[in-house]
């Protein structure tokens, strides 16, 4: 008899057939150096879905395995996501904080059976590189093409552009320039930094120099974004009446309190705010709070996460725990839900995420703390970045 149940038991084994798995989800982003919190994010975003929705999709309980590219670096990235399919053998990519990381990935996917869930990276093209890829960030022509918008209802004639020379800088770049010109405005001079500089002095000067009531600027969230906005009030750019526009990557709430006062009023759009006010906001950041410790360091990265895991519950559940990238994502083409930031759906067409895109003033409460208030809604926005670029 007890052999028998063995030889059934060793059946079931040998047959595939349901039984409990580890499913291991590989992610990559910056947890050490000079964007270690945003790699933090990324980590707390996780673990407050992990928090609030168990390990366990059926049977199956995951594993998150995390490898650490500090700055933007494709060789490392690809190096490291090689290595976490072939020797770990996760199943799912995920995270890339930096869009040459993520590009640099885009090639292994089809071969490994991998998808790829991209929870920051923000270069339109990215979902182009591989049917296997969906994104639950944003991508900086959806936050800046409505930022060009409200330049021209707030009576800007004329507007200088300053991003870092790279993906979405570009992109940033493209969708204000065209949506403020199409809009009736005109961009004087447009400005393409090095993603390295940190001397924001020299700009500054030329920004001053070109005659633009406002400066539209797009750098990655980092250091480089506080040290931005700093030169821009330390230059007396704001003192000389010119208006400082950006998407929310700029005024990253765990940058406002090194910004201090001069922050306040500063207008930025963007998908997310950690005031967002709503009842799954609310319940997310108590959850991913506890996660990351200092809830001072919490920023946009964790709500990315948060979703980019909520689309790999998805697509768990639809394969049954079994690697087919294909019917992974396939099964959440369409997908709709409240995320934290407002209603969200991932687009069949482009698998990136619609969703609103909010104007936001950066104002102080009583008790000193400083958030991104919600004044204006752009409701439902896709990617406009895709349809340009044909
Ligand atoms: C990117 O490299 O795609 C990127 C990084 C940080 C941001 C936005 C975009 O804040």
């Amino acid at each position: 008899m007890k052999k028998l149940i063995l030889a059934a038991a060793a059946a079931v084994l040998m047959s595939g057939a349901a039984y409990a798995e580890v499913i291991k989800i590989g992610v990559v982003g910056p947890f050490s150096g000079p964007f270690a919190i945003q790699g933090k994010n990324f980590k707390a975003g996780i673990d407050a879905y992990i928090a609030t929705h168990g390990d366990k999709i059926g049977e199956d309980t995951i594993e998150i395995l995390y490898r650490d590219v500090p700055q933007a670096d494709p060789a490392q990235s690809k190096a490291l996501a090689q290595e976490l399919v072939v020797k770990e053998g996760v199943q799912y990519l995920a995270g890339f904080y930096f869009t040459p990381d993520a590009m640099a990935v885009t090639p292994l996917l089809q071969q490994a059976n991998v998808p790829l869930v991209v929870m920051n990276a923000a270069t339109s093209a990215i979902v182009t590189k591989s049917p296997y890829v969906a994104r639950t960030s944003f991508t900086t022509w959806q936050t800046s093409a409505p930022m060009a918008k409200i330049a021209r209802e707030r009576g800007v004639e004329k507007a200088i552009t300053v991003v870092s020379d790279y993906g979405p800088g570009v992109d940033a770049e493209n969708a204000f320039k065209s949506t403020f010109e199409k809009e009736g405005g005109a961009v004087v001079e447009s400005i393409r930094m090095p993603l390295s500089t940190n001397d924001f002095s020299p700009v500054m000067q030329r920004v001053r120099n070109s005659g633009a009531q406002a400066v539209f600027a797009f750098l990655p969230s980092g250091p480089t974004t506080l040290g931005f906005v700093k030169a821009y009030n330390e230059n007396g750019l704001k003192d000389a009446g010119i208006q400082f526009l950006a998407p929310g990557d700029l005024t990253q709430e765990s940058d406002l309190p090194a910004i201090g006062d001069s922050a306040i009023g500063i207008l930025t759009t963007f998908h997310y705010s950690i005031a967002h006010d709503s009842p799954e906001n609310k319940a997310f950041v108590a959850a991913a709070e506890k996660a990351i410790g200092n809830p001072a360091e919490l920023s946009f990265p964790s709500v990315g996460a948060y979703d980019g895991m909520h689309v790999i519950y998805k697509m768990i559940e639809a394969t049954g725990g079994k690697q087919d990238a294909q019917k992974a994502v396939d099964a959440v083409k369409g997908l709709s839900w409240e995320s934290p930031r407002g209603p969200v759906s991932i687009d069949p067409e482009t698998r990136h995420i619609t969703q609103n895109i909010y104007l936001r003033e950066v104002a102080k409460r009583d008790d000193g703390t400083y958030y991104n208030k919600e004044i204006k809604t752009f409701e439902k926005q896709p990617d406009p970045g895709l349809a340009a670029a044909k």
